[in-house]
């Protein structure tokens, strides 16, 4: 009786998330591929995310930002009072779940206030997040339940890049900056940089009733979703991309008239930084991001080569998250860009990745027939001995099925590699081994155990 009941329950919960299509075909779940909107990263392009990551490393080093790994799931409160929840992210985003201690807990569908909160525990900025600058970074999977499309998954990768601690404009100029300076190295092109300053709670308030007065005396020409939150964030219709609001959204009132003294006087420095950089920008006074922590400064950087989901990188100032998720008060600024983006849009304008690691060495055994498996043998322990030396190489049967192949096979195989090390019955004899180099078609012979001394040189 009881199975019974709950096996009706269980079709009528099936039912029900099937009418919202929350589960859009329970009965057609194949195990044997990854759920919607989130997919593999496969060798064939992993190497170019390795490449992303290193420049990032290199660049975040030279700006004086130090790497952290968070969670991938932390409270939920620390995003519904972090993120905020009028946010898409919060009210219908997030996977959030129930563990078997009873806690709520959430996939972080963004590192910022991971970032915040790792601070205040570890104490980062100092005694109650007082006194010390914290300048750090981190890169990982985040998790949205947004409708899949090109450049948009339910699972993504962000490097997150966060200043904590300053509050000046120098510091969001440094930020922008960064993420400007990481692009240049990756060598993507045709971006723009878009910039805004969305108040704070002194000033932010009024506007918003400049902007609710404004969109109530157009409200019928509203989209229903920039209807239903009107009341509790206007803001947000003015960065609704259907054309119907849009176009009203463009009229509406201009952020810059309502902006008080400090957060006007705090764009003015950040607009005078990147021009004293160099660093054309665009204002956009409709741009207000999707978060709710965001004050003052609000910037985003677009690709022309991305279609609808252009943005490679967001971010901004959120003085007050801190204190939204019960900690002292923080300021901090900071930006995220979306690798899959990245790597999207620097395939399909050709940039360089560098070339692809391979083996510089490839170790070949004369042994055809099997007229010499002692070639084999010496093969295998020099292949080794370059490996434990931190020189990649490979040798016949690591990268086919078919082991024991033909010199010739062998040979066609050290195509992609630098150095082929050559071993048959004539270098056995005289404990030599002949390097060849494949660039140049040079060979010499060298005594066995000299040959990572060769190859360095
Ligand atoms: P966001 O604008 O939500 O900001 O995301 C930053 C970047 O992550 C986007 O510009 C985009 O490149 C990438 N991204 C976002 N969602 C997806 C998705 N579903 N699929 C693929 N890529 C995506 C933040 O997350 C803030 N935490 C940024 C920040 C850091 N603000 C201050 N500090």
């Amino acid at each position: 009786m009881a199975l019974k009941r709950g096996l009706g329950q269980s079709l009528k919960f099936l039912k029900k998330n099937k009418k919202y299509g929350w589960v859009s075909a329970m009965e057609d779940i194949d195990s044997r591929k990854a759920p919607r909107g989130v997919r593999d990263i496969l060798p064939a392009e992993s190497w170019k995310w390795a490449y992303v990551l290193n420049v990032a490393a290199g660049v975040t080093a030279h700006f004086g930002y130090s790497e952290i790994h968070l969670p991938v799931f932390e409270h939920t409160e620390l995003f519904t009072r972090g993120v905020g929840d009028t946010t898409d992210i919060v009210e219908k985003e997030m996977y959030t779940f129930t563990d078997r201690g009873g806690r709520s807990l959430t996939l972080r569908p963004e590192a910022t206030a991971g970032m915040v909160r790792a601070a205040l525990e570890h104490g980062l900025c100092g005694d109650r997040g007082q006194g010390r600058a914290s300048k750090l970074w981190c890169w990982g999977p985040m998790f949205r339940y947004e409708r899949p499309q090109k450049g948009r998954y339910r699972q993504f990768f962000q490097i997150d890049v966060e200043c904590l601690g300053l509050p000046g404009p120098a510091a969001d100029v440094e930020v922008i900056a960064l993420s400007a300076e990481m692009f240049r190295r990756l060598g993507l092109k045709n971006l723009e940089v878009v910039v805004n300053s969305v108040g704070c709670p002194q000033c932010r308030p009024q506007y918003r009733k400049v902007l609710f007065d404004y969109f109530m005396s157009r409200k019928g020409g509203l989209c229903e979703t920039c209807l239903g939150r009107l009341e509790r964030n206007p803001l947000r219709a003015l960065d609704c991309k259907k054309p119907e609001c849009s176009s009203i959204a463009d009229d509406a009132p201009s952020v810059y008239e309502h902006l008080c003294e400090e957060c006007a006087a705090h764009f003015e420095e950040v607009k005078a930084g990147l021009t004293r950089l160099s660093f054309p920008h665009r204002l956009d006074k409709r741009l207000v991001r999707g978060l709710d922590y965001y004050t003052k400064t609000a910037y985003e950087v677009l690709s022309g080569d991305l279609g609808a989901q252009n943005a490679v990188c967001g971010g901004g100032r959120y003085d007050n998250l801190s204190e939204s998720i019960g900690g002292p008060h923080l300021p901090g600024v900071g930006f995220a860009a979306g690798m899959d983006r990245i790597v999207m849009v620097m395939e399909q304008q050709g940039a360089s990745f560098r070339e692809k690691p391979q083996s510089q060495v490839y170790v070949v055994a004369q042994d055809d027939a099997g007229s010499c498996p002692e070639a084999r043998g010496a093969a295998q322990v020099l292949t080794h001995r370059l490996r434990t030396k931190g020189i990649a190489a490979e040798q016949d049967g690591g990268d086919s099925v078919h082991a024991a192949r033909s010199f010739k096979a062998q040979m066609k195989s050290a195509a992609g590699a630098a150095w082929a090390c050559i071993i048959g019955p004539e270098e056995l004899a005289k404990n030599l081994v002949a390097l060849k180099n494949l660039r140049t078609g040079e060979q010499i012979h060298v005594p066995f155990e000299d040959v990572e001394s060769h190859l360095k040189t």
